[in-house]
C-alpha cells in the first residue's frame, strides 16, 4: 500500500527522499488578499482548476483569497517560512525587501497597458526578478490589476490644491506611494487591505487611490462618493513561490506549472482590462459616485507637483531602470 500523506501547512512532500515520487501528491497554498471576482482571484482559481485537470490531481493548488490566511505584512513572511507556496502581492508591497520595485509606483510612469507590460517583460521586470533568491523566493509571473484612480469621501479631487490636509490610505512598505500624497500637501496612512473598507467607512481616512476591480469588489465605492479617473499609476501584481520548494518538485511538475501558469497570465491580463471597464460602468451606475475624468491639463498640474519624486528615488531605484521608464515612454 502506498502511504499518501501530505503535510498539513507546508506542502511539501512527507517521505524523506530526494525526489517526489509520481503516487504522491503536492499542494500548494496559494494566498492571497483580494475578493474572488476580481483578476487576481479569478486567474488563481483558473491556474488551480487547469494544474488539477492536468496532473489529474496530483498537484492541487488550494486558493485562500480575501486575506483569510495571511493579510498584507504577513504573506510574504509566510511564503518565507514555506506556511504557503504561492502568493501574488501587489509590486508595491515588496519594496520592504526590495525598495527597486516601486519603480512600478511611480506617478504617470508609464501611459498605457502596453507600456506596463513591455515593463514588465523586458529590461525592468528581468532586472527585479533578480533579486528575489537573496530572499527564498522566486518570481514566476507579472499579473495585471490596472490603473489607480482616486477616491475620497470630502470633495472632488480636481487640482492638486483639492488635496489640502486630506488622509490618504496608502499600501504598505511604498515610500514612493507615501510622497505622492506629501506633495500634494495630504497625509499617507498604511492600512492593509482588509482593513480597508472599515478604515474608509468610520472616517480614519479620507481617501486612497485603487483600481475599478477593486474598489468595486471590496464596495469601497459605497463610502467614496468621489471619484477622479487620474491613471496616475499603476497596480500590478507579481507572482511568487518559494524557491526552496520550487526547488524541490519534480522537472515534470515545474514544467507544467510553468505552461500553465503563462497561459494563465495571458489569459488574467485580457480579463483585468475587461474588469475595471466593467466595474467602472457598475459603479457609474450605482449612482452613489460623482466621477471625473481628468483632462489633459489638469493631468499637467499633477504631474508637475509629482515629478521631483523621481529625483527623490534615483539612488533607491537606480539610474538604469529610470531611464529605461523614459525610454518605454518614447517607444
Ligand atoms: C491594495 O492593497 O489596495 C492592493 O494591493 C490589493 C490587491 O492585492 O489588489
Amino acid at each position: 500500500m502506498i502511504m499518501l500523506i501530505v503535510l498539513a501547512g507546508c506542502g511539501k512532500r512527507v517521505e524523506d527522499s530526494e525526489q517526489v515520487s509520481p503516487e504522491e501528491k503536492i499542494v500548494i497554498k496559494f494566498s492571497h488578499v483580494v475578493a474572488e471576482n476580481t483578476p487576481k482571484g479569478l486567474a488563481a482559481q483558473r491556474f488551480a482548476a487547469l494544474v488539477k485537470e492536468r496532473t489529474n490531481g496530483r498537484v492541487e493548488v488550494q486558493v485562500f483569497p480575501n486575506s483569510t490566511l495571511y493579510k498584507d505584512g504577513e504573506e510574504i513572511q509566510a511564503l518565507q517560512s514555506g506556511t504557503v507556496q504561492m502568493i501574488a502581492p501587489t509590486t508595491s508591497k515588496l519594496s520592504g525587501l526590495f525598495p527597486q520595485w516601486q519603480v512600478f509606483d511611480l506617478p504617470y510612469a508609464f501611459q498605457d497597458e502596453d507600456t506596463v507590460h513591455r515593463a514588465m517583460d523586458g529590461y525592468i521586470g528581468t532586472q527585479l526578478y533578480q533579486g528575489l533568491s537573496l530572499h527564498k523566493m522566486k518570481a514566476l509571473a507579472f499579473w495585471d490589476n490596472g490603473f489607480k484612480q482616486m477616491t475620497n469621501s470630502q470633495r472632488p479631487l480636481i487640482h492638486p490644491v483639492d488635496f489640502q490636509g486630506l488622509t490618504f490610505r496608502v499600501m504598505i512598505n511604498s515610500n514612493v506611494l507615501k510622497r505622492q500624497f506629501e506633495k500634494l500637501n495630504a497625509h499617507p496612512v498604511e492600512v492593509s487591505f482588509d482593513d480597508l473598507y472599515r478604515a474608509l467607512e468610520c472616517q480614519e481616512v479620507d481617501g486612497g487611490e485603487n483600481t475599478m476591480s477593486n474598489i468595486c469588489s471590496k464596495n469601497l465605492y459605497k463610502v467614496q462618493p468621489y471619484l477622479t479617473i487620474s491613471n496616475h499609476g499603476y497596480m500590478g501584481y507579481v507572482v511568487i513561490t518559494n524557491s526552496d520548494f520550487w526547488s524541490s518538485l519534480p522537472e515534470d511538475v515545474r514544467s507544467l506549472l510553468e505552461k500553465t501558469l503563462l497561459e494563465v497570465t495571458h489569459w488574467e491580463r485580457e480579463q483585468a482590462s475587461i474588469m475595471n471597464q466593467k466595474d467602472l460602468q457598475q459603479i457609474i451606475s450605482s449612482g452613489n459616485v460623482q466621477v471625473h475624468y481628468q483632462s489633459e491639463a489638469e493631468k499637467k498640474e499633477w504631474e508637475e507637483i509629482l515629478k521631483p519624486i523621481y529625483d527623490e528615488f534615483r539612488n533607491v531605484i537606480g539610474e538604469a531602470l529610470l531611464r529605461n521608464v523614459e525610454d518605454l515612454k518614447t517607444g
